[in-house]
């Protein structure tokens, strides 16, 4: 491992889609196989990868429209890799390449101190809606990906706005 033998791809060509799998696995993202994973990087927009020599070590995407919005997902890079500012590399990369674009995530809350430092906010009216099996939904939610089903914020309570349509009083 040295900073000479690593670097970074943006495209999917000669990808080795076990691997990208294996990373995925590996820092807890995703258990999805090589082919899945195959298809939802090349059917993302905006791909990052690392590698060092042959071997894949960090893994990045983004769906976009190129114009205005864009979404960050799939950021992992191996254990043996972190904490050296190679995860800056695969973020700032995406960003770059979404300037004056609005770019959302959502996140494990161990990583949102991280977020916060490139310049994300917390975002009070963003909703997820999720499709996926009870076992995945009750891990996310006991690692503390969601508020609690109908939470309210403080500052929500007095707002009549948010009572339902005005048309209906
Ligand atoms: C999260 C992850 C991609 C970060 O990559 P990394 O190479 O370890 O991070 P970097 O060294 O590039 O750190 C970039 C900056 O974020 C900070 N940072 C990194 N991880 C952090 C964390 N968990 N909480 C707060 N800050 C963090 C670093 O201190 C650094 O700050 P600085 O530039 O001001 O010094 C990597 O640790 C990883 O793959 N983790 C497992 C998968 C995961 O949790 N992915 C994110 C969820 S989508």
């Amino acid at each position: 491992m040295s900073e000479e033998t690593i670097r970074l791809k943006t495209d999917s060509d000669g990808i080795d889609w076990e691997q990208v799998s294996e990373v995925l696995r590996k820092s807890g993202l995703s258990d999805a196989p090589a082919e899945v994973q195959k298809k939802a990087f090349t059917n993302s927009g905006l791909v990052a990868f690392l590698l060092d020599s042959d071997k894949i070590i960090g893994v990045a995407r983004a769906l976009t429209d190129h114009v205005s919005q864009g979404a960050i997902y799939n950021v992992a890079l191996r254990d043996e890799y972190q904490g050296r500012g190679l995860g800056r590399k695969l973020i700032e990369s995406l960003l770059e390449r979404m300037q004056g674009q609005n770019v959302i995530l959502y996140t494990h809350p161990q990583t949102v101190l991280m977020y916060e430092k490139f310049g994300f906010r917390r975002a009070k009216s963003a909703m997820e809606f999720f499709q996926i099996d009870e076992e995945h939904k009750a891990w996310l939610e006991n690692e503390g990906f969601f508020l609690p089903e109908g939470f309210r914020f403080a500052d929500e309570y007095k707002r009549e706005d948010m009572k339902g349509p005005r048309w209906r009083k």
